[in-house]
């Protein structure tokens, strides 16, 4: 299985999905998030980055690119490149974070890193329905992401 849509009623749902990703992180892992403007992307990274400890989490900023935190079991990047041009990602610490091995990498606005980043990642795409509704697309890309989006399924598709 390489995709799994799921439908979100609010963001408390959300934020459930967050949490199940986020439980089956083992650090080493690359997740895209995209989507419109206000679809929910720092809500989920948000969430991902409080379920490993962290009391200061991320927030909307498109000013800061790349922010660092320290979870419990290994560091979590965050980085926001809205409207960066791909010959802006030199320089910006990205290299510090990739030579990071144990860390997970949460990218909004991911388009300018698609060449930069190894290939192997879950592509989360938030897109806007009605009111608080969202569609919440999983896409796995290489073996690993593989995995997890087989264990997620199980556990959020089940009845
Ligand atoms: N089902 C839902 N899931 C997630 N967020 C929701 C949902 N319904 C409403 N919201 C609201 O939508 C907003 C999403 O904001 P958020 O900052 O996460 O968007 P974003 O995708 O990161 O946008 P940007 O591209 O500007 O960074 C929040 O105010 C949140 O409360
Ligand atoms: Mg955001």
């Amino acid at each position: 299985m390489q995709k799994l849509k799921l439908t979100s009623q609010n963001p408390a749902e959300t934020k459930t999905i967050a949490r199940n990703i986020a439980s089956h992180l083992k650090g080493g892992e690359i997740l895209f998030f995209e989507g419109p403007i206000g679809a929910g992307k720092t809500v989920m990274v948000k969430e991902i980055v409080k379920s490993f400890g962290v009391k200061k989490t991320p927030v909307s900023a498109s000013f800061s690119l790349l922010k660092k935190y320290k979870g419990k079991q290994f560091n979590l990047y965050h980085a926001d490149l809205f409207r960066l041009e791909e010959g802006e990602m030199f320089n910006l610490g990205f290299e510090e974070m990739l030579e990071d091995q144990n860390s997970v990498l949460l990218v909004e606005w991911p388009e300018p890193a698609k060449n930069f980043f190894p290939n192997s990642r879950l592509e989360i795409s938030v897109a806007l329905l009605e009111g608080d509704k969202r569609e919440i697309t999983l896409k796995a890309l290489g073996k690993t992401a593989q995995n997890l989006l087989e264990v997620l399924q199980k556990k959020l598709c089940k009845k």
